[in-house]
């Protein structure tokens, strides 16, 4: 006979499961679509991917791809030469040198930090996310058996983590640290200055640093993005990262992400991804390679419009009474405090959280926005500006009066 505890194990799912967050967001989401299905106008800021189309000279490269019949595995790391394209541009762009062998291409970028917290992390050992924090991070970690320890930055701080703030978090435990820069969802960046004595401090204490620069290319105005690994042989040598053609090439269905770091930790990955995804689409890492290398022009025109939404989009946040919003200087999201809100009613219930905010302006702006505990800020939502302008001022006007009833 089986044991009691045996028949348990077959029909339960395993404990981790219950250590991922269910999605704060899909109930919201669902409405959103509930109501865009019955026909009420809903104007979608929640969205996490550019609204343009694939630059044609891609779509161009994948269309031969298949005609050339490259349509089988390919090495499991990715094909040689885009994983040289990745070294060119790491030397070219940020004067980092990586040998292919350093450099790991994977069905999106989402997988690399997947494989990574894999190929890292033994069960119970810490990895520090300062907060705001992109959704998916705290759930991979729980996923490698890993602990998160959430360091809240601030708004005076621009969200930037501090030397200082890191050091606290800092314990035995730690393994790694993540930084996301351009940050999603507050669009925060580091500059040169900001990034150097935090990334020495980091490491010094010996850890790995994950640094996800998936949003390098949309930044705004003057500033100027540094990748971390550019700060020094030692900074270097801990560094992992992660990168991707989803949001700089309008690519996110095409599931390429890469990795750049240590040869182990590489290789360790590779090992994880040989024995679950194998290696990314030939026929997109095809595209991918014409993104990397081929000509740059339309990025450009994606970020320029960008910035002409993120400069409206942030005076008219700004024009709301008792709302605070960091100016972002890359990706494209705002991320307005709108907690002086809290505590008031509309039709007799209290908006006590970034969740009531986000239903109240569905409800009644129509006007779909993530809130902010979802990335661990609950006094804050998310807007995306990728959308139309048209679409922007539209939600904008809604928007400013739903929140001047309250
Ligand atoms: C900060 C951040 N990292 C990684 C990803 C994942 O990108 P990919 O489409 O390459 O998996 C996203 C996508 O939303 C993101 O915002």
């Amino acid at each position: 006979m089986v044991p009691e505890s045996a028949q348990q194990a077959t029909r339960t799912v395993a404990d981790r499961i219950s250590r991922v967050p269910a999605s704060p967001t899909l109930k919201i989401a669902a409405k959103a679509k509930a109501m865009v299905a019955e026909g009420i106008d809903v104007i979608d800021l929640s969205v996490g991917e550019p609204d343009f189309a694939t630059p044609d000279h891609i779509k161009e490269a994948a269309k031969r791809a298949i005609d050339e019949n490259f349509t089988k595995y390919t090495a499991n790391t990715g094909v040689p030469e885009l994983r040289q394209a990745i070294a060119n541009r790491l030397r070219d762009d940020h004067g980092i040198d990586y040998a292919i062998e350093e450099i790991i291409v994977s069905p999106g970028a989402k997988s690399c930090l997947y494989n990574l917290c894999g190929a890292i992390l033994n069960a119970g050992e810490e990895v520090i996310l300062p907060a705001p924090y992109w959704v998916s991070y705290p759930a991979q970690i729980a996923l490698a058996n890993g602990s998160a320890v959430i360091l809240p930055t601030r708004e005076e701080n621009g969200f930037r983590m501090t030397p200082d703030e890191f050091r606290a978090a800092r314990t035995h435990r730690t393994k790694a640290v993540i930084i996301n820069n351009p940050s999603n969802p507050t669009g925060t960046a580091y500059s040169r200055e900001d990034l150097q004595e935090l990334a020495e401090t980091m490491a010094e204490e010996g850890i790995f640093i994950i640094a996800d620069e998936i949003y390098e290319k949309l930044v705004y105005g003057d500033f100027q993005f540094t990748s971390i690994a550019a700060l020094g042989p030692k900074v270097k040598e801990r560094t992992i990262l992660i990168n991707g053609v989803s949001k700089a090439y309008s690519m996110t269905g095409w599931r390429i992400g890469y990795a750049a770091g240590p040869r182990d930790v590489i290789g360790a990955m590779a090992r994880i991804q040989s024995h679950s995804t194998s290696n990314a689409a030939s026929i997109s890492q095809m595209a991918a390679l014409e993104a990397i290398r081929g000509p740059q022009g339309d990025v450009q025109q994606m970020l320029a419009e960008f910035q002409k939404r993120r400069d409206f989009m942030l005076r008219k946040v700004r024009s709301i009474p008792a709302v605070s919003c960091v100016e972002p200087r890359g990706a494209f999201y705002l991320f307005p405090n709108v907690s002086a809100y809290y505590g008031k009613e509309h039709d007799g219930t209290q908006i006590r959280d970034s969740q009531a905010m986000a239903y109240f302006l569905l409800n009644i702006a129509k006007v779909a926005v993530v809130p902010g505990d979802a990335f661990g800020a609950d006094d804050f939502i998310r807007l995306s500006y990728s959308t139309s302008m048209e679409k922007i001022e539209e939600a904008m006007r809604r928007i400013a009066d739903a929140m001047s009833s309250l």
